[in-house]
């Protein structure tokens, strides 16, 4: 009994504040049209939902007959008032009931076999058009690094991409891997899954035809914050994009306003993990930050990326994301809120 008090305890005292503070993604994400799997806005989705479907629906005529089969001989052959007791007659060796129910799964099982496996195909032969956009995606522990080698930019969490409208198809190709463990990309809306593999590289493209943001998450097992290593696909009209790309190729804004929290910066173990371009900060071990506030959210979906969570966050990450691996800063207060001033100016 004093185990269970501890445990109700233990949970009411930890597990319930930690889930009261969604640090304003719950209202955020609500203004989201919602994820689901069988309303996607891209061929590749497009596909995986046509092959659910169709094996939805041979599976559920099976599930009927089935289920009908048993219901209707539970009822039927229940027991009788003066039942005597005895087993019926046993049937042993019928060669016409063992055929059948041979061949019947082996042909149901060839018809999804060589419908998956068209499906693969179509999605995987699909040809990469000249025009196509190209990501370089690095699964970390615990965010996403999208990188753009033809435009010259890097950012994280928030993949950006034009819409692919059918008189000006341009799709996206990501090609994938991982900087550490096992993760996987999964945007339902857009395309199925496809894993992050250490020194290898997995490919998949989309194609969204409609404007607006898509959430996605890690759907692959890879460590404490699996369950926080969060993304949103954003798909821009035309204009919108080219005006995202020139603002992302811009350098690092250097106000002079704020070049105390700068120093901060670059004197701190800041720059050992990441890169803010023009400074002398060239980490490779944490997110892009030169664009920093032109991102949504922190922590890969932890938080909305405010000034005050952006403090909370420098300050100590386990507040937020317990098991990150950015360490806390323990920095004083003053250098706290200057370093945070700085930050505030890389739109
Ligand atoms: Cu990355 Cu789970």
């Amino acid at each position: 009994m004093t185990r269970v008090a501890a445990t109700i305890a233990i949970f009411t005292s930890t597990t319930l504040p930690a889930l009261a503070n969604d640090w304003g993604m719950g209202a955020a994400n609500r203004k989201i049209p919602q994820t689901s799997i069988f309303t996607t806005v891209s061929t590749p989705g497009d596909e995986v939902v046509t092959l659910a479907l169709f094996v939805l629906a041979i599976t559920g005529v099976i599930f009927v007959i089935v289920g009908g089969l048993l219901a209707y001989s539970v009822v039927r052959f229940r027991r009788q008032p003066g039942d005597d007791g005895r087993e019926p007659p046993q049937v042993y060796g019928s060669n016409p009931v063992e055929f059948a129910w041979t061949t019947v799964p082996v042909l149901i099982v060839f018809v999804l076999i060589l419908t998956t496996a068209r499906t693969i195909y179509t999605v995987q032969a699909a040809p990469r058009p000249a025009d196509a956009i190209g990501v370089h995606v690095v699964g970390h522990q615990w965010w996403w690094e999208f990188q753009y080698p033809d435009l010259g930019i890097v950012t994280a969490n928030e993949l950006h991409v034009p819409v692919s409208d059918p008189g000006h198809p341009t799709p996206t190709f990501l090609d994938l891997e991982s900087a550490d463990v096992a993760h996987s990309f999964w945007v339902p809306r857009l395309a199925g899954k496809t894993d992050l593999i250490p020194n290898k590289k997995n490919a998949m493209w989309i194609d969204p035809r409609e404007p607006g943001t898509y959430l996605g998450q890690c759907a692959e097992y890879c460590g404490t914050e699996h369950a926080l290593m969060l993304l949103r696909v954003i798909v821009h009209r035309r204009d919108e994009w080219e005006r995202w790309v020139a603002s992302q190729r811009q350098p690092a804004s250097q106000d002079a306003a704020v070049a105390r929290g700068r120093a901060v910066f670059e004197s701190t173990a800041c720059i050992n993990c990441h890169t803010v371009r023009g400074t002398v900060a060239t980490g490779q071990f944490g997110p892009d930050l030169t664009h920093l506030m032109s991102r949504e959210t922190l922590g890969a979906g932890v938080a909305l990326n405010t000034p005050e969570h952006l403090k909370i966050w420098v300050n100590n990450p386990s507040v937020m994301k317990p098991g990150a691996l950015m360490p806390a800063m323990n920095l004083t207060d003053k250098d706290l809120d200057d370093l945070v001033a700085y930050m505030v100016t890389l739109r």
